[in-house]
């Protein structure tokens, strides 16, 4: 099939594209734009990725040939297994656990703000603030202070960067000489480098004066952890990572979150469920995940010439690995376009929501817990939840599918 990833027939109905891809027999696409490949099959996805020595990330999870040494989704064994290493030290489930009362706290507070009008914007009100909350408080810069709020500075750096992850270079390249890329968002992305400039000399200085700890935020914990070698991250590794991680932890989550509460929405049947049985809120999680996969695909590259199903593909070409699309793969998933609280969450978490193998997603268990902490909160505290207005999908980043504005009302007891 032909597929442009960009446009709006896609970006509207993307889910018939990856159905008639299975339907077909032939799960593979090709994109002019672009000159890439493909693939929706689960199996096939999976085989790449265990073939990490083949199929690289070293050229970027992106459209464009990544020219600069990046980090973790942009490297591969042995640099990635050094960065890792630093990553897990930072990254462990207890550490995510013990953010859980701060998470906790913070949506309530959020909720008392806004709980009395009985309508909000809850995309904007919770599900962009909690995941920017939480990577904040990890950095160890605070969201809020006398300078302002960086809300909205930050979801334009996301949208100057993420937003073109699709587009190919020399369209890029154009719109930049037209001058027609948001000089807004491309402020953004400086200015964001530079907010974690200052802050990691901010955490040197600190650490040398003693009024920082290994642990007190986890640029001190990537300052501080050798890597197996013994030898410690470079300055600009630790920047990539900063700009990693805004956007992996926190555009990606805050997808997932309205994602949730859509599909609830949508699916009265279900919600009753849920709302009978609070303990479904692990599989409710995970169903939205499998059906509504926030990150579309993100690409490999071939080191040496190869075949992929029906495709013979010369050496160093982009294939897109459709994570949404293999969670609608039906030889894996039932009636796989059906949103159902039935499923067995054991078969539910084979989706490819967050990747597999070598660069497995490192927050999954973290946005687990902020997908339960909201879900939660808004069982306990909105009853009656109804859409109040129209729902806006976010179309602006392709490579991310979700919601961009979601106007809910309830019952104000
Ligand atoms: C619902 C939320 C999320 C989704 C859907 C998601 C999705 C993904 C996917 C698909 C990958 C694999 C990339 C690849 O194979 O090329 C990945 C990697 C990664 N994610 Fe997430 N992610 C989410 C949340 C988070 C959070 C909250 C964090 C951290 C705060 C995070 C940190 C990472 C890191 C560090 C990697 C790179 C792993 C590696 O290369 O070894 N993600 N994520």
């Amino acid at each position: 099939m032909e597929v442009d990833f960009n446009s709006e027939p896609f970006l509207t109905d993307f889910k018939q594209t990856y159905a008639a891809m299975h339907a077909s027999g032939c799960p593979f696409a090709h994109s002019t734009l672009g000159d890439h490949y493909a693939v929706a099959s689960h199996a096939e996805i999976v085989d790449m990725l265990k073939r990490y020595d083949l199929w690289k990330s070293k050229y970027g999870p992106g459209l464009n040939y990544q020219e600069r040494s990046g980090v973790l989704v942009s490297v591969d064994p042995p640099e990635h297994t050094f960065e890792v290493k630093i990553v897990a030290s930072a990254f462990s489930v207890p550490y995510f656990e013990s953010l859980i009362p701060e998470m906790q706290a913070f949506v309530d507070e959020q909720i008392d703000g806004f709980y009395a009008d009985g309508r909000v914007d809850l995309h904007q009100a919770l599900s962009i603030a909690l995941p920017l909350f939480v990577i904040f408080r990890m950095f160890g810069i605070p969201l809020r202070d006398e300078a302002g709020d960086k809300t909205e500075f930050v979801r334009q750096m996301i949208l100057g960067s993420v937003g073109l992850m699709l587009t190919p270079s020399h369209q890029v390249q154009a719109e930049l000489a037209a001058g027609s890329v948001d000089e807004a968002r491309m402020r953004a992305v400086a200015g964001t480098q530079q907010m974690f400039v200052d802050h990691l000399a901010d955490c040197k200085r600190k650490l040398e004066n003693g009024e920082y700890h290994d642990d007190s935020n986890i640029v001190c914990r990537f300052l501080t952890t050798p890597g197996p070698d013994g030898t410690y991250l470079s300055d600009a590794k630790i920047l990539g990572f900063c700009g990693f991680l805004l956007t992996a932890g926190s555009a990606t989550t805050t997808i997932m979150l309205s994602n949730i509460l859509y599909r609830l929405l949508t699916e009265p049947e279900e919600f009753a469920k849920l709302k009978a049985n609070p303990d479904l809120v692990p599989l409710a999680i995970e169903e939205s995940l499998r059906l509504d996969a926030p990150v579309q695909g993100l690409f490999r590259t071939n080191d040496e010439e190869t075949d992929l199903g029906p495709l013979h593909l010369e050496r160093d070409t982009k294939v897109m690995l459709l994570w949404a699309g293999a969670n609608l793969d039906p030889a894996v998933f039932d009636d796989p376009l059906r949103f159902s609280l039935d499923r067995d969450i054991a078969r539910v978490r084979r989706h490819l929501a967050f990747g597999y193998g070598t660069h497995f997603c490192r927050g999954a268990a973290l946005a687990r817990i902020e997908g339960e902490i909201f879900l939660r909160a808004v069982l306990d505290r909105l009853p009656n939840l109804r859409f109040d207005g129209e729902v806006v999908m976010e179309k602006r980043m392709p490579v991310l599918q979700g919601i961009r504005s979601l106007p809910l009302a309830w019952d104000v007891g």
